[in-house]
């Protein structure tokens, strides 16, 4: 694990100023863009839910790029995916969620008959930075009834406090900046 989530670090690239103003983005792309580690990244948030005992009826992602990861880890979980989008997205029945960001703020939705009360999933997406979007995510599945086994990132921006934000999830990240 300490192997690869230095693997992990020399194929994320940090981008100054982006998309604002004292912002140093996290870039995934050359990760995505190497087969070998993107398929490691896959089997081990796989090898977490195993190891947490974790036994989801489905993934669930949030937009766009929690796409990235959960297709792939429902795939090898063998279960379903259901997305978490951007409001007016999703074409059936929704049940929308609004939460705060650092100023202003978002919403996003699902499906209401996407998960039926008493399913199980774990949340995934690229990354957690103040934990509002996964957060979110939670909130949204816990008041529906659907149990929250868990999340996984790629990435934790550990300074910002997302943990704590999605507490009493459990999070697990495999590589973790300050
Ligand atoms: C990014 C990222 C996470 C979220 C993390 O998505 O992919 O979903 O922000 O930030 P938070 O923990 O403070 O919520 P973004 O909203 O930029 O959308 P995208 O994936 O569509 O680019
Ligand atoms: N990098 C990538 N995505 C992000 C970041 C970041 O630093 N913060 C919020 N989403």
């Amino acid at each position: 694990p300490a192997e690869l989530a230095r693997r992990c670090r020399a194929l994320i690239r940090d981008i100054p100023d982006f998309p604002k103003p004292g912002i140093v983005f996290r870039d995934i792309t050359p990760l995505l863009g190497s087969g070998p580690v993107f398929g490691e990244v896959v089997d081990a948030l796989a090898a977490i839910c195993r190891r947490a005992g974790w036994r989801p009826d489905a993934v669930v992602c949030p937009e766009a790029r929690g796409f990235l990861f959960g297709a792939p880890l429902a795939y090898r979980l063998g279960v379903g995916l259901v997305p978490v989008r951007k409001p007016d997205k999703l074409p059936h029945e929704t049940r929308r969620i609004e939460y705060q960001l650092e100023y202003g703020s978002d919403a996003v939705e699902i499906h209401a008959d996407a998960l039926t009360p008493g399913r199980s999933v774990v949340l995934v997406d690229d990354l957690i930075a103040t934990g509002g979007t996964l957060g979110a995510c939670a909130t949204l599945l816990t008041e529906h009834g659907v149990e929250v086994l868990g999340a996984l990132c790629l990435v934790e921006l550990d300074g910002l406090g997302g943990r704590g934000r999605l507490a009493p999830v459990p999070l697990h990240s495999i590589v973790h900046y300050p």
